[in-house]
């Protein structure tokens, strides 16, 4: 029997962080071997937002294969692709925009959160319509399953409908695809405030060597009420707390504990939790060398994944063109091939 397919990405926009590890990287490592496995590097993507600076986008793409390797994806099992080199996508994109409306995309939560942050009064074309551009990325691979972060869930969404939609309205050939959620669906940045993001400045990234995660932790503002170690804390109202609730299961019930009667202080809880991320990256650390040290092989990575993924891409255009009865000669035309 074949293995259902995962496919899911991540635009390039610089290095990835702990939000990113356990909403959805940890998943797709643990699943890797299960499914049949497609990583985008999303760097059309990335261009809705950074289209005035593109040179950025060969190290935020080197960037984030990196990162992709450090943390586990292994190439010798799965798939890493750019979403630029696969034209057969932006075609998909095309059709798909023909039944998709402007009302759809204009109310999209997500695509309305980033307009905000971002700060645009008014939104481009390509901006506007890249949950349609993403519903031809997860469905041009008939991908089963999506992991991903909570905020990219009206996404989902929006390509199971477009894939009823297609099916309806031409042949059935297009699978409709669930997301799954990653343990923590939504990392809390430093700051206590928003969700973990590079943008908002609140971030521990997977390459943070360990002195920067000690600054960035013990920066970390905790429960303002504590400034005697013996003073009772709120652990429901700290930051540290909460990492320590993801990073530190085993001994959260002590944490809490200690905390509330007043047994720890901040600077302890701050260290033990340190300690707990050092645990987790010291791995992830290990394996960047190896690839930091060879640029070669990593762009020999993507190069093949991305030779890999175009071939399954044009075998599903096919099917669409067929599907649509716009293949007007028939068999596939020499371009094509
Ligand atoms: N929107 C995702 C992000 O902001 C990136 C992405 C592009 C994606 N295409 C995708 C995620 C397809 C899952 C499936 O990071």
């Amino acid at each position: 029997m074949e293995r259902k397919r995962i496919l899911t990405g991540d635009r390039p926009t610089g290095k990835l962080h702990l939000g990113h590890y356990v909403g959805s990287l940890a998943n797709r490592v643990k699943l890797q071997e299960q499914y049949e496995s497609y990583f985008l590097i999303a760097d059309m993507q990335a261009l809705t937002t950074h289209f005035e600076k593109p040179e950025g986008l060969h190290r935020d793409v080197m960037q984030i294969a990196e990162d992709y390797l450090a943390a586990g994806i292994n190439p010798e099992v799965s798939t890493i692709l750019l979403q630029t080199m696969i034209p057969e996508m932006h075609e998909l994109t095309l059709y798909f925009s023909m039944f998709t409306t402007v009302n759809v995309l204009r109310h999209n939560p997500t695509v309305k959160t980033e307009a905000k942050q971002h700060g645009f009064k008014d939104m481009t074309y390509g901006f506007l319509g890249y949950p349609v551009s993403q519903a031809s990325d997860i469905t041009i691979f008939k991908a089963n399953l999506v992991p991903v972060g909570e905020d990219q869930i009206p996404h989902i969404e929006l390509t199971r409908k477009i894939v009823r939609r297609f099916n309806d309205l031409y042949k059935p050939v297009l699978v409709e695809p669930e997301a799954l959620i990653g343990d923590v669906p939504k990392l809390i940045g430093l700051d206590g405030k928003a969700k973990m993001s590079k943008s908002l400045n609140n971030a521990i990234y997977l390459s943070d060597t360990h002195e920067e995660i000690l600054q960035k932790v013990m920066d970390a503002v905790t429960d303002p009420a504590r400034i005697r170690k013996t003073d009772p804390g709120h652990p429901e109202i700290c930051t540290v707390y909460n990492y320590h609730t993801v990073f530190n299961k085993e001994n959260v019930v002590e944490i809490e504990n200690d905390c509330r009667g007043g047994q720890i202080g901040c600077v302890q809880c701050k260290k033990k939790l340190t300690a707990c991320l050092d645990t987790l990256l010291e791995p992830i650390r290990e394996r960047r060398v190896e690839y930091t040290n060879n640029p070669q092989r990593v762009r020999d990575i993507l190069m093949e994944g991305t030779r890999k993924a175009h071939t399954v891409a044009k075998d599903t255009m096919i099917e669409v063109r067929e599907a649509m009865g716009i293949n007007y000669f028939g068999a596939v035309p020499s371009y094509h091939k």
